[in-house]
């Protein structure tokens, strides 16, 4: 089988390139550097093979504030990345589904985050642009699949974590910056400061279960949304104490610092619909997952950033 990923080099894009490997599929793997999605012709070098999947993991942003200090340029960058993939699609490889990600931070505080309110209400301030790109992403794909019946699969993840994420020193999303500060606090006696009063709740998704999820829903479903997440959050002071346990940094140790920005104060997937698709879905217990995690800081040295 045949198939083009876009993001390759990020962090889902390793994971799912290695995984699909595994599967037996012939890769081509697109990043900024052999294709700059901002520019339509970039893309023409990407004509001649015909694919039989493309996975569209492109994307401009990063966590923490990253979205609110980049609004403009995220809007447009985006934009231009989606739009270009969508012609692209259509013109040259419409043989090809299109599967490509989506965002929970698209759904609008006080929603049910199920799939049918993807493109109802307002999405958070702060992650409003970045949001909007993701619905016209989604809309994108729809009205071409209507128009020329081009297949498509819009998937939708919580926070992804996992070994193999970024050490480029950019910001990290909340569960990585967490390890990354017990873990100094620990080798540095460094102060462990968290933002926010760490009773903000997050769910997370281990990446080698995402690839395989993402893999399987590949093989049963065409032109239709589906949430990725847990089913179950917990407080962040939560995910500290696992995280002080498998380490050996005295929890009390940890502060906190509501003075700094921490985004939605709830933000839990409804699942209802992946659990009746894929009736064995099922993701590795957190504790497992997080010491995955911490492994992989340690070995790939991930703590020595200093942010
Ligand atoms: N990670 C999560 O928790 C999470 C949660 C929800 C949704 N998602 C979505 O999942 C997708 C992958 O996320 P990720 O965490 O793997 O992101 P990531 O690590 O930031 O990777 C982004 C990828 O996009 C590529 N890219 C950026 N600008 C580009 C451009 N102008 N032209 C071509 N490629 C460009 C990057 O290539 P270079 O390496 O060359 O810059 C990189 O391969 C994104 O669409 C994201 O919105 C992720």
């Amino acid at each position: 089988m045949k198939v083009l990923v876009t993001g390759s080099s990020g962090f889902l894009g390793t994971a799912l390139c290695s995984y699909l490997e595994k599967q037996g599929c012939e890769l081509t793997r697109l990043t900024s550097r052999n294709c700059d999605l901002r520019r339509a012709e970039s893309l023409l070098n990407f004509t001649t093979e015909k694919y039989d999947l493309i996975y569209h993991l492109a994307a401009w942003t990063q966590a923490g504030d990253f979205c609110m200090k980049h609004l403009g340029e995220q809007w447009i960058i985006n934009q231009q990345i989606n739009t270009n993939t969508l012609a692209w699609w259509a013109e040259h490889q419409p043989q090809a589904k299109l599967i490509f990600m989506g965002t929970s931070c698209v759904y609008a505080p006080g929603s049910d985050l199920c799939e049918t309110d993807y493109m109802l209400g307002e999405p958070i301030d702060s992650l409003y642009t970045y949001a909007m790109t993701k619905r016209m992403l989604y809309q994108g794909a729809r009205a071409l699949s209507q128009q020329f019946g081009l297949r498509y699969l819009c998937l939708v993840p919580s926070t992804l974590y996992g070994g193999g994420y970024h050490t480029d020193g950019r910001q990290m999303h909340f569960i990585f910056d967490l390890i990354r500060k017990i873990i100094r606090g620990k080798e540095y006696g460094e102060t462990v400061s968290l933002w926010g009063d760490g009773y903000q709740k997050r769910e997370l998704v281990l990446v080698d279960d995402f690839v395989s999820i993402l893999w399987a829903l590949t093989q049963k479903f065409d032109n239709e949304i589906f949430n990725i997440g847990a089913g179950e959050e917990y407080p962040i002071r939560t995910f500290a104490e696992m995280i002080c346990t498998t380490i050996g940094y005295p929890i009390e140790d940890i502060e906190y610092d509501t003075s700094r920005y921490v985004g939605a104060k709830s933000k839990c997937l409804n699942v209802v619909k992946i659990k009746a698709a894929l009736p064995n879905y099922t993701l590795q217990p957190l504790e497992i997952g997080l010491k995955k995690t911490i492994d992989w800081f340690y070995e790939a040295e991930a703590y020595k950033i200093n942010q």
